[in-house]
This record gives C-alpha cells, sequence and structure tokens, in this order.
C-alpha cells in the first residue's frame, strides 16, 4: 500500500460539485484577477475568521512581506524598516518568515522553541528584547497555536506589533478567538497543501483596522492609491478570481476538514501511547467551536502536519523504513533557519538549544481530511512493526 504525506485527490472528489459551480461564476464573469470573486472571499474569510478586515494577496511570503510593509508604513511613515530594526521569531519555521523581515528591511532575531509545542518561548522573546526590537512574528506551526496571552502581554509591555504567521493554522483558536486575529496583522498562506488551499498560490492578510486595510490594499496593487499614481513602490500581488473561487468552495467546509484532521491526529495519539520512543504532539482539547464559558473554545490545533518526535539516533531509519513499505514520512524542518546560508548575515545572539536538538528529532506522518483507516491502520501498522524489530 502507497500513504503519501497528502494526497488532494479524494477532497476534490468531494468538492467537485461546489467547485465547478464557483468556477462556472468565474468563467462566466471573465474576471481573473481581484473581482467580485475575491471581493466575496475577503467578506467570507473575514466573518469565518471574526476580524473586520481580510485582504487577498498572490502568496503567504507576500501576505507576511506586504504586512510587514504596511507596519512599517503606518507605524514608522517609512517604506521600509531600518537594518537596525529587529523583529523577533522562530528559527523552526518556513523560509518565508525570516525571509519577509529581511526583504522588509529589517532583521530577523531568531529565539528558541517550547520543545513540546515546537512554537517560539514566549520567555525567550522577553530576553531577546532591544532598544531595537519593533516587532514579533510567532508562527502558529503544524497549525497550533503560539502561547498568545504571554505574547502579546510582551508586545503591550514593550510597545510591539504582532504579525501572526497563520500559514498552516487556517482555522485554528486560542482561547476561543481564531489565529490571525490576535495580533496587529495575520498573514495566510493558501498554497495547495495548507488546510485551506487554493489551485496554485495565494494569501490573506487580516487586520482589524480599515487604514491598514486600506494601505495593504494599495501595496498589493503596485503601491498605487489611483490609476496610474503609486506613491509607493509596491508590489504586483493580487490574488486571482479563480483562487478566490476555489477557495470559496473549500471554506464553507473548513470546520468539518480540520475535525477530520483532529480525528486523524487522536488515532495516532492513541496508537503510539505505548511505544516509549515515540512523542506524540497534544491534541488539546479541541471543542467545537462556539461553547461558551469555556476558555479553550475552538480547534486549538489543526493539525496541518502530524509531527513526532522520536530519539535522533534512530530517526533516519525510522523514516527509511516507512518509506521502504510505502508510508511517506518526513522531516519537517531537517534545518533551521538560523543555519541558512540565505541568512548568514543574520547573527543569532540566543542559544537555540530546543531548536537544535529538535530538527534532529521530528518526523511528520501522513495527515489530511480524507485519509482513510485503512491507510492510518497501515500507517500504524508499520510502525509498530519497526519497533517491535
Ligand atoms: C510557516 C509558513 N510561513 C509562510 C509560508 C509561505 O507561504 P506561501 O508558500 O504561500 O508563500 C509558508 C508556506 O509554506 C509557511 O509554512
Amino acid at each position: 500500500m502507497k500513504v503519501p504525506l497528502l494526497d488532494l485527490k479524494p477532497e476534490y472528489e468531494f468538492l467537485k460539485k461546489d467547485i465547478n459551480h464557483q468556477l462556472k461564476a468565474c468563467l462566466a464573469s471573465q474576471q481573473w484577477v481581484l473581482g467580485p470573486k475575491v471581493e466575496e472571499f475577503e467578506r467570507k474569510a473575514a466573518k469565518y475568521l471574526g476580524i473586520k478586515h481580510a485582504v487577498g494577496v498572490a502568496s503567504g511570503t507576500d501576505a507576511l512581506l506586504i504586512g510587514l510593509r504596511a507596519l512599517s508604513l503606518s507605524l514608522k511613515k517609512k517604506e521600509f524598516f531600518n537594518k537596525e530594526d529587529e523583529i523577533i521569531t522562530t528559527p523552526f519555521s518556513f523560509i518565508a518568515t525570516a525571509e519577509a523581515i529581511v526583504r522588509a528591511g529589517a532583521k530577523p532575531v531568531f529565539v528558541d522553541i517550547d520543545p513540546d509545542s515546537f512554537n517560539i518561548d514566549p520567555e525567550k522573546i522577553q530576553k531577546a528584547i532591544t532598544k531595537n526590537t519593533v516587532g514579533i512574528i510567532p508562527v502558529h506551526l503544524f497549525g497550533k497555536s503560539c502561547e498568545m496571552t504571554a505574547i502579546k502581554r510582551i508586545a503591550k509591555d514593550n510597545k510591539l506589533f504582532i504579525v501572526e504567521d497563520c500559514a498552516q493554522s487556517f482555522g485554528a483558536s486560542y482561547k476561543g478567538k481564531k489565529t490571525g486575529t490576535l495580533g496587529d496583522l495575520g498573514a495566510f498562506s493558501f498554497f495547495p497543501s495548507k488546510n485551506l488551499g487554493g489551485f496554485g498560490d495565494g494569501g490573506l492578510i487580516t487586520t482589524k483596522t480599515k487604514k491598514d486595510a486600506d494601505l495593504i490594499k494599495v501595496l498589493r496593487n503596485h503601491g498605487q492609491t489611483d490609476s496610474y499614481k503609486a506613491d509607493y513602490c509596491g508590489y504586483n500581488s493580487r490574488l486571482d478570481s479563480i483562487q478566490a473561487a476555489v477557495l470559496l468552495a473549500k471554506l464553507k467546509y473548513i470546520d468539518k476538514f480540520n475535525k477530520k484532521r483532529i480525528t486523524v491526529a487522536k488515532k495516532y495519539n492513541k496508537a503510539f501511547k505505548d511505544i516509549l520512543q515515540i512523542q506524540t504532539p497534544d491534541v488539546g482539547r479541541c471543542l467545537p467551536a462556539g461553547k461558551a464559558g469555556t476558555l479553550d473554545v475552538g480547534l486549538n490545533h489543526v493539525f496541518h502536519l502530524y509531527t513526532i518526535k522520536l530519539p535522533a539516533k534512530i530517526r533516519a531509519k525510522f523514516i527509511s523504513y516507512l518509506n521502504s513499505k510505502g508510508v511517506s514520512a518526513r522531516s519537517y524542518y531537517p534545518v533551521s533557519l538560523d543555519k541558512m546560508k540565505a541568512f548568514k548575515a543574520v547573527k543569532v545572539p540566543y542559544k537555540l538549544k530546543n531548536t537544535n536538538k529538535i530538527i534532529k528529532e521530528v518526523v511528520s506522518l501522513p495527515i489530511y481530511p480524507f485519509i482513510d483507516s485503512r491507510k492510518i491502520n497501515y500507517v500504524i501498522g508499520q510502525i509498530k512493526n519497526f519497533f517491535k524489530k
């Protein structure tokens, strides 16, 4: 049997009718860039997330970059940050997080993560603040929200902005509020593999203020405040109508799909609980969204990836054993951002003890909403066989 990390085909089968319906409307309109489908998606995404404004852009990377440029303009009245301006983030993320900081003119400051949640450690943020710190980019990695109460308190005490990197966390909540509504801005990716994925690249920026939303709309369209009137050097970073149409079809099912992911994660956790070498992720309480009176309402962890930890010395053997049995298993991420050549100019003033350890221990296993029980049981069976040997 072959079990890929992700298979989008069964999801498409399920969504075919909705997607075709949306695409037909798009074809009939012959409007391909921005247009009514994009506006409809922005409105419905904002409503779903519980925030005033959502602005579609061309990718998650652009969502981070344009978001940062908008903050530089609104907070510092400058198109780009100064190279002394420091933005604190995690080294355990996809390249885009730190890349956007550099592209916006600022300096990434990498601080260590919590070894269990894999997310940035608020205590380490606190210790890394200098007179040059301007903001924080917490990444809700693998679909699990960061500890936002502590991060928000640090930001408030030190007058820092927060841009949440929500590329992997569409639909995840923290204390009843969706990720992307907790900081100053939220940056989402609709890369096809994401929990809410398009049929190509796409992204979204969320904000509470009309002022920021307007600025972001200007920046995504070449910095133009009107036709042929560019006030800034911006980007060609509009969301395509066709992506918005696909995303509109999928948005209706996002909670259902995220719950399916959680069910798979729970099955894995239960199956691996007696295997001492495996440390499973915390599923959280994942109560249905909207249940009042509890702190942990909503889906705390939406399992963009299901990632376990193993002793470093057996990881390579474990992955190649699973691969030989047809099960895809990969390490996300095998290299931390501070070790990449692209960021060689970035000084790392703080010890990244947990990151350096975890990078050698993590393994992600197949998870997607339409993975069937036979496949899940096969993965579990092969993992049990590996540890029996
Ligand atoms: C944590 C994180 N941030 C940012 C991005 C960038 O998103 P995109 O690929 O849509 O540019 C990704 C996507 O892979 C991501 O996983």
